[in-house]
């Protein structure tokens, strides 16, 4: 047993909500950094006296706990040499293409792992110190898939969640996986498991049948020790009701307007807004763009298509060629298309204030999300939130998991790109009436299940009252 602190709630992510920034003086300081998660999650560690463990990102060592606007804070510091190894490599170079429908290759390297174990460990630790006898910790996402099981071993005595943020692959992909039993036993340290869809709930549960050989029935799981673990699906959302009064803030509903004027007040505005990542099918949709606009469908004069991809991990290879795929695409794209002030594609290598996104999402007409797979994808519920006109239409891929919820979306497979294509041309001269038939069901199913909702839902679970699902 380690000494346990006095946090009834323990926030277990691989970031902190806060970035370390530069004050004026040139002074180390921290900024917070915007989050559904936390922003969510804020009134309930409020109420529990709770704390949030996760790395500040950079290598600085020696960083003490520290409150923060009313937070506690804990910093788990990483070395430049497992940043390399836990964070880029078995985080984001192993888990994160395997997990994804192998849309990238997956590397696996023996080094990565270890270093994976041991900050699995580290967070585990701090943890076991945080939290008071008899707390709740919930641990995030897949770079922290061991923690429940090296928690459970300090800390017998926690209440211990975990939640899923990406998808849970088929069984036949996790199967690639050279430590794939230590992962499932490293999640099974946990009494809840959450997961964004019921299917990959399913996947976790044959994979532990199947590979760990424990008794399962339905969404649960019994352990030699006779311990029930729980695997269900919580879809993750947003604080839609802050996203829509910003939205309708005086100084958003200016800067739409002058968005739309700045861009040549063309008759349709497209908008595209990712991470700079593989997954999110970034190429493929400007490619289907293109080709509307070769093919005379679109008129470049009257027509523009915004994509705003904001940098992400981009020491890893993968990342750093996607780039260079999207700036020579985009480059194509406007040398082939473009006119003078037309251009084909309004290209934004950045990330912006929720203000500015809040004003694209007004200003734009026909929202493209087409990831080739996406755990849930919080922007679709981000432009649907701030639609109160119940206007605009969404084209949405049918691999993301928000896909599942937002049925009244356009809907399209990223893979078949004449498809896409004539969903784009539909979507875009779609009926008023047809618009805002759709917008108003998926405002419906956005405001009525809000990040709070998925919150209480998982912890409500995780506190025992867990009811037998129908
Ligand atoms: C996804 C993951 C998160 C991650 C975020 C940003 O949403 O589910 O765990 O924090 O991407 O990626 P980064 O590597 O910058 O933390």
């Amino acid at each position: 047993m380690t000494t346990s602190g006095s946090a009834d709630l323990v926030i277990v992510a691989n970031r902190l909500p806060v970035d370390r920034v530069r004050d004026a003086e040139g002074n180390p300081a921290w900024r917070r950094s915007p989050g559904g998660l936390v922003s969510a999650l804020e009134p309930v560690l409020r109420r529990n006296d709770g704390a949030w463990i996760g790395w500040p990102g950079g290598d600085e060592a020696g960083l003490e706990p520290f409150t923060e606007d009313g937070l506690r804070l804990v910093p788990v510091a990483l070395s430049a040499q497992e940043i390399e190894e836990f964070y880029e490599g078995f985080s984001n170079g192993t888990l994160w293409p395997l997990y994804h429908d192998l849309v990238a290759k997956p590397e696996f390297h023996r080094e990565w792992w270890d270093a994976y174990v041991a900050v699995n460990q580290r967070f585990a630790m701090a943890a076991a110190e945080t939290a008071a006898k008899n707390a709740t910790v919930w641990v995030q996402d897949y770079q922290l898939q061991l923690v429940p099981q090296m928690l459970r071993e300090l800390r017998p005595d926690l209440k211990i969640g975990f939640y899923l943020h990406i998808p849970f692959p088929p069984t036949e992909l996790f199967q690639q996986l050279p430590w794939r039993r230590q992962i499932l036993e490293g999640l099974l340290g946990a009494d809840l498991i959450g997961f964004q869809l019921a299917g990959g709930a399913a996947n976790f549960v044959r994979l532990v049948r199947q590979r760990v050989g424990h008794r399962t029935h339905r969404d649960t799981i019994e352990l030699p020790d006779g311990r029930l673990v729980r695997a269900r699906n919580y879809p993750i959302s947003i604080d839609a009701a802050a996203y829509e009064e910003l939205a309708r803030s005086e100084g958003v509903a200016k800067r739409a307007v002058e968005i739309r004027a700045q861009l040549g007040d063309p008759e349709t505005v497209f908008l595209g807004v990712d991470r700079l990542d593989y997954t999110k099918g970034i190429r493929a949709r400007l490619r289907a763009y293109g080709e509307l606009i070769e093919e005379g469908v679109i008129d470049v004069g009257k027509s523009v298509f915004v994509q705003v991809a904001t940098p992400s991990r981009e020491r890893v290879e993968q990342y750093r060629l996607l780039r260079d795929e999207i700036d020579r695409l985009v480059g194509r794209l406007n040398g082939d298309l473009a006119r003078i002030g037309r251009p084909a594609v309004s290209y934004l290598h950045s990330s912006y204030p929720k203000e500015e996104m809040a004003a694209l999402y007004r200003a734009a007409d026909v929202m493209v999300v087409t990831p080739y797979r996406d755990g849930m994808n919080l922007v679709a519920k981000e432009y649907v939130a701030c639609r109160f006109d119940d206007d605009g239409a969404l084209v949405l891929s049918e691999f993301a998991g928000a896909a599942h919820e937002l049925r009244q979306a356009w809907q399209v497979n990223p893979y078949d790109l004449n498809g896409m294509k004539a969903t784009l041309v539909e979507a875009s001269r779609a009926d008023p009436k047809e618009r805002t038939r759709r917008m108003r069901a998926l405002r419906k199913q956005v405001l009525e299940n809000d990040v709070a909702h998925w919150a209480d839902s998982f912890l409500t679970d995780l506190a025992g009252d867990v009811k037998p699902k129908r």
